[in-house]
């Protein structure tokens, strides 16, 4: 027969060995290892979430290890990544999603220079490594609390604001997001659930070879914040990373 104390150990022990649930709950970003994606992670974990974080290339991820993350690899071409993504986190609830990896890949303005691979490549990415990804962790975000799905997309993505072209590739694979994220709004709202595209604002990240007018520690601080305090009236909502309302 165990002792009162000996039963008070191993009740200890086992409490212990709970996954404890971060206090303002779970969060997932793709393509966190650099730019905009680890900068989240960053404010994130400081806003008191559980990050996890992916990225292609899990060992070379050092930055986003050193937030604390949890690091899982995913490259959101590849089904069979996507499928071990989800066979990894199986059962973990999943607050918010971030569906921040994409790439910029075609600059054609001619129709005899468009890059064919570029622009099927950048859809690849953009566009169906969104849905993928949304398909593959609906479970989790199901089971989790608020239920919510952030694309991150661009500015570049909306038909009114295209006043000066450029980028046939990326413009359209972020408005094809744009779209796929309208129609789960519609579809899946009903369910509970809320989908929402962001502009990051222009960012100095590597893929604008540091362009831009503000950094990611500053895109990001605003997105945790406008991210953090969506609810269901912004289902099937457009918003830049400060919360302005953007016209699809
Ligand atoms: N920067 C801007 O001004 C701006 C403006 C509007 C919208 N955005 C959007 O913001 C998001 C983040 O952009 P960023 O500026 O931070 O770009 P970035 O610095 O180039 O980072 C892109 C991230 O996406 C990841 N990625 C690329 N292909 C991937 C794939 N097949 N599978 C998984 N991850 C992949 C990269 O991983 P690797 O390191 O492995 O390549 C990297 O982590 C993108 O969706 C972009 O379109 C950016």
């Amino acid at each position: 027969m165990r002792t009162p104390a000996l039963l008070l150990a191993a009740l200890l022990m086992s409490l212990t060995a709970l996954p404890l649930k971060a206090a303002e709950g779970t969060v997932l970003i793709t393509g966190a290892n650099r730019g905009i994606g680890l900068a989240l992670a960053r404010e994130f974990t400081e806003a008191g979430f559980e990050v996890i974080g992916t990225a292609r290339k899990p060992n070379k991820a050092t930055e986003l290890k050193a937030t604390g993350a949890r690091v899982v690899q995913l490259d959101v071409t590849d089904d069979a990544s996507v499928a071990a993504m989800a066979k990894t986190l199986e059962g973990v609830a999943i607050d918010i999603v971030i569906n921040n990896a994409g790439v910029a890949l075609d600059r054609g303005r001619e129709l005899a220079d468009l890059d064919m691979g570029a622009i099927e490549r950048t859809f690849a990415v953009n566009t169906m490594g969104p849905i993928r990804v949304m398909a593959a962790l609906y479970p989790n975000v199901k089971a989790g609390d608020r239920k919510l799905f952030a694309n991150i997309s661009s500015m570049m993505g909306s038909m009114e604001m295209n006043t000066w072209g450029c980028c046939l590739g990326y413009r359209a694979s972020k408005a094809a997001l744009n779209s796929a994220s309208k129609t789960l709004a519609v579809d899946i709202g009903k369910k509970g659930m809320t989908f929402v595209v962001f502009h990051p604002g222009y960012v100095q990240t590597d893929m604008n070879e540091g362009q831009g007018n503000i950094t990611p520690a500053q895109s990001a601080a605003g997105l945790t914040k406008v991210i953090a305090g969506l609810n269901a009236k912004d289902n099937g909502k457009f918003y830049d990373w400060q919360g302005k309302e953007l016209p699809w």
